[in-house]
């Protein structure tokens, strides 16, 4: 049984390897590539916080120290910008180690996405909690956590965020099997982490935003290795179908997968398309770069 409180604590995993974007993960985390001039992990902290959530873990791994660091306070580089007066830049600066309670655990060898979410247990204690991967990330006007968020008031159970692909591309996804139960929602009976076209119960596909219940540890403690040898947190939420509610939300908002080279690409020019300051003339050089491709 879920208790009723409510959702105030999220996890971020960042220790996976990012090999999709190689050879610029080789020595940095992929998290802290940037999506115009914030690193891609930033957005999602962001949308947490906007969601209201008090304390966030971050499980780590190794190379992954630059987001501890970019996180804190940067002391030399905070008095070198007072001391030049720019007092703009010192505020994004300082903002970004001032805007929520950040911890960190480590998870020592990237054995899957369910074994980096197992690490959290400790800090989870016995409350529903939010997870976001910060290869997802989603423009919105309604953080999409926050629209979860909103759903696990109604529909107390583990909250996944979902959105119809193409069918050749389930075997990239996590799939669910449901049954429609409001305009955006379903109940879901059965997941099935990426299969073939073939195989797959829908085209529904989750996507890197979950409320899960802390019987979800227990879980993962039974769920062994799947697809690529890795815990699946697919798995492990699929074995507690038959003890626990599971929702399936179709999120407002566009998603940007930013771990591969394509979804990068396209939300950096979403993104610096919306900015006041470099938008307009982003687009007058896009416009010109696209006329003479043709
Ligand atoms: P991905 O499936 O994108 O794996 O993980 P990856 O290693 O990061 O990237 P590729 O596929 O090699 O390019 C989804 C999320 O789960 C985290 C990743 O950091 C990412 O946010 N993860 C994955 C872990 O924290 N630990 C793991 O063992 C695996």
């Amino acid at each position: 049984m879920v208790k009723g409180k409510g959702i105030e604590k999220a996890v971020i995993p960042v220790a996976g390897f990012g090999t999709r974007l190689l050879p610029a993960t080789k020595a940095q985390p992929k998290e802290m590539l940037p999506i115009v001039d914030k690193p891609a992990v930033q957005y999602v902290v962001e949308e947490a916080v906007n969601s209201g959530i008090e304390d966030i873990l971050l499980v780590t791994g190794r190379n992954k120290r630059a987001i501890e660091d970019y996180f804190d306070y940067a002391v030399e580089l905070e008095r070198e910008l007072e001391s030049k007066g720019k007092t703009e830049l010192l505020n994004i600066v300082r903002n970004v180690s001032e805007m929520v309670s950040i911890y960190y655990v480590r998870q020592k060898i990237a054995k899957g996405l369910g074994d980096a979410i197992y690490h959290a247990k400790g800090f989870v204690s016995d409350e529903p909690f939010g997870v976001l991967l910060a290869d997802d990330i989603i423009d919105a006007d309604v953080p999409v956590l926050k629209q979860m968020i909103d759903v696990f008031e109604n529909h107390k159970g583990i909250i996944l965020a979902v959105m119809e692909v193409p069918i050749q591309d389930t075997k990239l996804y996590g799939i669910i099997e449901g049954k429609k139960i409001g305009d955006r929602l379903y109940e879901v009976s059965n997941l099935v982490e990426k299969p073939e076209p073939m195989e797959a119960p829908s085209n529904i596909a989750i996507v890197g935003r979950y409320i899960l219940t802390p019987s979800i540890f227990e879980s993962l403690e039974n769920t062994p290795p799947g697809k690529n040898g890795e815990v699946q947190i697919t798995d492990a939420i699929k074995n507690l179908a038959h003890k626990e509610k599971i929702y399936a939300y179709k999120f407002e908002g566009t998603r940007f997968d930013v771990g591969e080279k394509l979804g990068y690409l396209k939300a950096n020019i979403a993104f610096a398309l919306k900015r006041k300051d470099i938008g307009k003339e982003f687009k007058k050089y896009l416009l010109e770069v696209l006329k003479e491709a043709e």
